[in-house]
Parts: C-alpha cells; sequence; structure tokens
C-alpha cells in the first residue's frame, strides 16, 4: 500500500517504488496551518535498515549566513500532494507567532519559486546551503511497537534509506495532531 496524505496515514513503501519521503521536509503542507506534532507507530520493522531523522530548524538557522537568509526569504515552495493532483502554494521561511520562532516549510515534492529579481544560481547556492545546514539531530533505528512523537515545527525530517530499494514490509501509522 503507498502512503497516503492525511491526518491518518499508513507509511509504507509499494512493492515496487520507493517512499517519496527521502529529503529534509515538515508534514501537513495541505492546511494553512500544519500539525503541530507528528506521531510515528511502527507496526513492522521490514528490513530494519530505514531510519526517520529529525533535525533542529533553529541549530540550522545559525549555520546559514545572512545573505542566504536573505535569499530564503524570498522564495515560494509548491508542494505537490501525494495523490500528484493539488499543489499548495506558502512561503518557504514561515513564523509561528505563537511560539515566536521561524520554521522551514519544507516538502518532498514540489519546487521552488523566488521572486523577478531573483537569480537560478542565487537560488540554487541557497537551497543547497540550507540543505547542508540540516545535521540528523537524531536517527531513529524503529523497533516494532516503538512510537516517535515530535515538533513538526521545530524539526523537519527525512526517511533515511541507506541502499535506496523499496521496503514494503515496512510499516508504521501516522497521526497529525494541530
Ligand atoms: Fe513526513
Amino acid at each position: 500500500m503507498p502512503s497516503t496524505d492525511g491526518r491518518y496515514a499508513v507509511v509504507q513503501d509499494g512493492p515496487e517504488r520507493n517512499s517519496l519521503d527521502a529529503s529534509w521536509h515538515q508534514d501537513g503542507l495541505t492546511y494553512l496551518k500544519p500539525p503541530s506534532r507528528v506521531l510515528l507507530y511502527c507496526e513492522a520493522v521490514g528490513r530494519g535498515d530505514v531510519t526517520t531523522d529529525l533535525a533542529d530548524v533553529p541549530t540550522a538557522l545559525e549555520q546559514i549566513d545572512p545573505d542566504t537568509r536573505e535569499t530564503l526569504n524570498r522564495l515560494d515552495r509548491y508542494y505537490v500532494s501525494r495523490s500528484g493532483k493539488d499543489t499548495h502554494h506558502g512561503r518557504l521561511i514561515r513564523n509561528d507567532e505563537e511560539k515566536g520562532m521561524d520554521y522551514f516549510s519544507l516538502c518532498s515534492r514540489g519546487w521552488v519559486r523566488g521572486d523577478l529579481d531573483m537569480t537560478l544560481e542565487r537560488m540554487t547556492r541557497a537551497m543547497h546551503a540550507l540543505f547542508e545546514a540540516f545535521q540528523p539531530s537524531l536517527v531513529h533505528k524503529w523497533s516494532a511497537g516503538d512510537c516517535l512523537i515530535f515538533d513538526n515545527l521545530r524539526f523537519v525530517h527525512r526517511r533515511f534509506n541507506p541502499t535506496n530499494t523499496p521496503d514494503p514490509a515496512r510499516r508504521l501509522i501516522r497521526l497529525w495532531f494541530a
């Protein structure tokens, strides 16, 4: 069963294709305000070599120079829903007023776009710097029955598959909380 969008979802590779969540991202970009918490529950480990990694956003922001930050502030991102039928648009860097923190609205499927004065070279350099700034602060190796809950704004996350081959026996349940 392929993974799906939604507040309750099964996270699982199809038999012949990897999940597309390999790059750093935030969940729930189909919502105006993304879910604040993500819960993952491991029903089946599968091969056991596919981890879920978290990277701390404030730590990454400290690594980014002011010029790159200014470029990132000028970018919009476009998220393509898992079905491929819908596109959701928003700023790449957003601010959560309640927490008083900036966060990255990054998606695993989509693209970024700059304003009219933005060059491709400048945009590409800034996005490379951003992804280099994300370093895993948690690498979670799953066991059946594990439950991982994390702050969806404070952390970006990814599925790290070292062999880049599908693992359809790995099955996680995902819940989003407002
Ligand atoms: Fe995710």
